[in-house]
């Protein structure tokens, strides 16, 4: 039946964004809603598979049957995302990881003093690369892009950088994705690619998932 044919299939999902700290009271974060990693993870759980879901700091309940493991930091997410990642079938990057995090975080609250300051940033690592260059027990690995422009040559370029199974286009070029009830997407793999009209983040999550599972499938029989 659709409640159970997923059964035995083990999925991890990053979703939300990362929050990264300044000082005790302050953090560099985004808007990321963390919908439609949510909206995977049910989509998952609702036929039988078994999800964790890492999340960044989100206000969303945990969808029914899902293990959620929480984390803040970009470099947190990465830790339970490589743990996690080699544990699993199929690995599904959704979160808005902060590029960048700051070098020195201070210790006491920063004080107020002179008109200009400045933070030192440095790279965070990519997660969702990482999986995908994992040489033993590497996952399906699937990733996500937000483009305003050149939409599928920029999602091709990342599938293969990132080596990546398949990567899901959202076109951020007119209006929001980020918070919204509705998306569309355009999927891509090594040799096709399928659009996913606009629908509610749940429709969506659900043919996300058939498309998934074939081309998991797919691949496994290669
Ligand atoms: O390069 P860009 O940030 O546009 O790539 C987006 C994809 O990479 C998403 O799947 C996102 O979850 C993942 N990502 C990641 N770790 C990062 C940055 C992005 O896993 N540090």
């Amino acid at each position: 039946s659709r409640s159970s044919d997923l059964v035995g299939l083990d999925i991890v999902i990053t979703a939300g964004p990362t929050q990264e700290a300044i000082d005790p009271v302050r953090y560099i974060s985004n808007h990321s809603s963390g919908k439609m990693g949510f909206a995977i993870a049910r989509a998952f759980a609702q036929r039988g598979a078994n999800v964790t879901l890492i999340s960044g700091p989100v206000n969303l309940p945990t969808p029914s049957k899902v293990n959620r493991i929480n984390v803040l930091s970009a470099q947190q997410m990465w830790q339970i995302a490589l743990e996690s990642a080699v544990k699993n079938h199929i690995f599904i990057a959704c979160a808005a990881v902060a590029d960048y995090r700051v070098a020195d975080i201070a210790e006491q609250k920063i004080k107020k003093s002179t008109n200009e300051m400045q933070l030192t940033l440095v790279k965070n690592p990519d997660i969702v690369s990482d999986v995908g260059h994992l040489t033993e027990n590497r996952p399906f690995t699937v990733g996500f892009a937000a483009e305003t422009q050149q939409v599928e040559q920029y999602a091709q370029d990342k599938l293969l950088r990132k080596k990546l199974d398949m990567i899901c286009a959202n076109d951020v070029s007119n209006g929001q994705v980020f918070g919204a009830e509705q998306n569309a997407l355009k999927l891509f793999w090594q040799n096709g690619s399928e659009q996913l009209p606009e629908t509610s983040k749940q429709q969506l999550a659900q043919q996300l998932v058939n498309k998934i599972v074939e081309r998991y499938h797919a691949k496994e029989h290669e």
